[in-house]
């Protein structure tokens, strides 16, 4: 049995699906907050719901007694597949306590979980490029020391690590955090560039392009993101580790926009500004551990990635 948080989100959605065509039994926990359209959370849900190996229960991970409950429910949980999370860099400037709550108390609420349950095997967990900050050198390998986050976000997923960290190593379990680079695709996040982008673009409505389109991105398509993760589950560390899953290939803003005009057949308007508080100017993974030891190898180029997505968005929103 299969414990997997953030299961209406973007990523858990996924991840679940693939778990569920696999044949496993999946608890998937949300607690669909509003950060962003719940109809879409709710969508996703609804993929779901019709496997008789998927239970939904709408939980807030930070809520202690409803996780040792669940807990003690379903004493059989073998995995826990750790995804919920408040994400985001831009709202963690607006709304820093939301990021407190899921990010902190609620990885700390899952490893106390993890602890206490007799027949775990394996822990994983979601972290970000963004800990790398600013001042990592590119391509970011697992060696940089990612002391110096540039958001609140960044600092609460580096802290999510090393809580990790000490539990693992206090009490002796095997756990893997995954450290994502801007993943993309359908069923997306529409708080995310690619998606807010497609929609403006489409609407013949402007967009802002931060930097003056002087950014890089490491833009990671869902699917390999999903296997990158599928294997980490199988490979249970001999205590804590971490992986770097990102395409490998960053990508500059104005190539990423014309990939997205190719796939909408129009122009867009851009609306030019400055860099974005909390934003770092580059992304770009190291990815010789997840090769090695995941057998980690993304297929899908952003060429291929972004018509996929712009698909899904039209038949989604008709
Ligand atoms: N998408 C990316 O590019 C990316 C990049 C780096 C890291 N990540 C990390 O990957 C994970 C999944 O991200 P995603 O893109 O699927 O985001 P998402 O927002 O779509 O999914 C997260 C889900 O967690 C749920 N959630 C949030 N706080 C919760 C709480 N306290 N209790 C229960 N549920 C809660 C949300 O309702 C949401 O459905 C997150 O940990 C995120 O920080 C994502």
């Amino acid at each position: 049995m299969i414990l997997l948080t953030g299961a209406a989100g973007f990523i858990g959605f996924h991840v679940t699906q693939k778990l569920l065509a696999a044949g496993h039994a999946v608890i998937g926990i949300d607690n669909l907050n509003a950060y962003y359209d719940v109809n879409l959370k709710k969508a996703r849900l609804r993929q779901l719901q019709d496997n008789k190996n998927f239970t939904f229960r709408e939980i807030n991970i930070a809520d202690r007694t409803a996780m040792e409950s669940l807990a003690a429910q379903n004493p059989n949980i073998t995995h826990i597949v750790h995804l919920a999370a408040q994400a985001g860099v831009r709202y963690s400037l607006e709304n820093p306590y939301a990021y407190a709550e899921s990010n902190l108390t609620g990885q700390l609420v899952m490893l106390e979980t993890a602890r206490h349950l007799k027949s775990l095997k394996n822990f994983i967990y979601a972290s970000s490029s963004s800990v790398y900050g600013n001042s990592s050198t590119a391509p970011f390998a697992l060696s940089e020391r990612c002391d110096e986050p540039v958001s609140l976000y960044a600092a609460t997923k580096r802290s999510g690590e090393m809580l990790a960290y000490s539990y693992a190593s206090l009490y002796g379990f095997p756990a893997t955090g995954l450290r994502f680079f801007t993943v993309y695709g359908p069923w997306g996040r529409p708080d995310m560039a690619y998606f807010s982008f497609t929609k403006n673009i489409t609407e013949g409505k402007p967009i802002k392009v931060f930097n003056n389109g002087d950014l890089r991105r490491d833009f990671t398509y869902i699917d390999d993101i999903v296997a990158g993760i599928l294997a980490a589950i199988d490979r249970p560390a001999a205590g804590h580790r971490l992986f770097n899953l990102g395409n490998h290939k960053p990508v500059q803003l104005m190539d990423f926009i014309a990939t997205i005009e190719n796939a909408t057949g129009k122009k867009a308007i851009m609306d030019l500004s400055s860099m974005a508080a909390g934003d770092v100017y580059e992304t770009c993974a190291d990815i010789t551990e997840s090769q090695k030891i995941l057998g980690f190898e993304p297929k899908v180029t952003l060429d291929t990635g972004i018509p996929i997505f712009v698909d899904w968005y039209k038949s989604y929103f008709g």
